[in-house]
Parts: structure tokens; C-alpha cells; sequence
């Protein structure tokens, strides 16, 4: 993973880091887990903290950067900039999770699969809201509701968001749906700095 540099950054990381090893550990429900770190969520997200490499994305591309993960990946800070007019894939998390626009604006669109899943590579999805998000709104991922969605850049620049999940999202296999096609596929987003493997021992 490349290091990250700078003393804001590791000042803020610092701050956050010790609040959301205690809270991801303790033995909470999610809902509980994520209304706890909602404070030391938002102070990091608006401190100015991620290094600029971060929040640039390539035209007509989103990439995901690696901030941390602890070396056991039962969680992950991910940074991920999205360019102007571009759309993630519609996609699930599997996790809880907390969302926050740091640059630009988005929109995230939320889904919700209606169907039990037991048609092989087929879903249907229901459109449940559409949000516009502007620097400093955070959303939350609550599986098995609440963990669909895609986002958008709406803004001129591209769009930064930070994510913290509780799992290792760029390795985490899950699924993209096509909501035209009634599609499901495999995901595994990746990260631009970081890798997958070796998987953690136990
Ligand atoms: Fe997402």
C-alpha cells in the first residue's frame, strides 16, 4: 500500500484510527456501531485530511484508494474519486457503513432487490430514493436493506468520497446489478494502491 504522507493526514488518521478500532470491535448491532462512529466520522471527514492524489480521478473514470485497513481487514477507510458525469456500477457492500462526500457533489441513487435470489444470475431491483449529496453528507449502508446503490458526479469537478466499511470493500466479493437486464454479476472493485492477496491468516 502506498504510504501516506503528511502531517494533517496523520494527524487526523491519529484522531479517528483508536475510535473506530474500540468501536468496530465492541460487539454492538450495526445500527448501534454506526451511530456511534458518526461523530468521529465527521470530524475526519471534514478535516481536510486526505492527500490530493486522492481526490482526483481520471476522466471518465472513479478509483479507489486504500487509507487503512487494520492487517485482520475487519474493516477499511477507503477514498474514492469519481470524475464528472461518471457512474459507478449499481453494487452491494455487504457491510455496514458510512459514507461521506468530502469534494465536489453526487448523487446516489438507492436500490432495493426485490426478488429471494434464487434465480441464478438474475436480480430485481426497486428504486427507493435518489439523493443529491454535497461536501460533508453522509450516508449509511445498513445490509441487508439499505446496501444497494450507485453514485454519480454531478459537480463540474470530480467528486471525492470517503468510506468506511466494515469489511475490506475492494476485496470483498460481491455483486453488480444491471437494472435493465434483471442482471447479477460478481464485483470485486480492487484498489488503485493496495492489494488483495495475500488473504490475512485466520
Ligand atoms: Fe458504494
Amino acid at each position: 500500500m502506498t504510504e501516506i504522507s503528511g502531517e494533517r493526514t496523520r494527524d487526523a488518521l491519529d484522531e479517528f484510527l483508536p475510535s473506530v478500532e474500540r468501536l468496530s470491535r465492541l460487539a454492538l448491532d450495526p445500527a448501534s456501531r454506526i451511530d456511534a462512529l458518526m461523530e468521529p466520522f465527521d470530524r475526519l471527514l471534514r478535516s481536510g485530511f486526505l492527500p490530493e492524489e486522492f481526490t482526483s480521478a481520471q476522466p471518465g473514470r472513479f478509483l479507489q484508494y486504500l487509507v487503512f485497513r487494520p492487517d485482520d481487514r475487519a474493516y477499511s477507510l477507503m477514498a474514492m474519486a469519481v470524475a464528472p458525469g461518471v457512474r459507478t456500477p449499481i453494487h452491494d457492500h455487504l457491510a455496514w457503513g458510512l459514507v461521506g462526500v468530502y469534494q465536489g457533489e453526487q448523487r446516489e441513487t438507492v436500490y432495493e432487490r426485490t426478488d429471494d435470489g434464487s434465480v441464478d444470475a438474475n436480480a430485481n431491483l426497486r428504486l427507493v430514493e435518489e439523493k443529491r449529496l454535497g461536501v460533508a453528507n453522509i450516508t449509511t449502508l445498513l445490509p441487508p436493506t439499505g446496501d444497494i446503490h450507485q453514485i454519480r458526479t454531478v459537480s463540474d469537478i470530480s467528486s471525492a468520497s470517503l468510506h468506511l466499511l466494515g469489511n475490506d470493500i475492494g476485496c470483498q466479493a460481491r455483486h453488480a446489478y444491471g437494472i435493465e437486464t434483471n442482471c447479477v454479476a460478481d464485483l470485486r472493485s480492487g484498489y488503485v494502491n493496495a492489494d488483495c492477496d495475500p488473504q490475512p491468516v485466520g
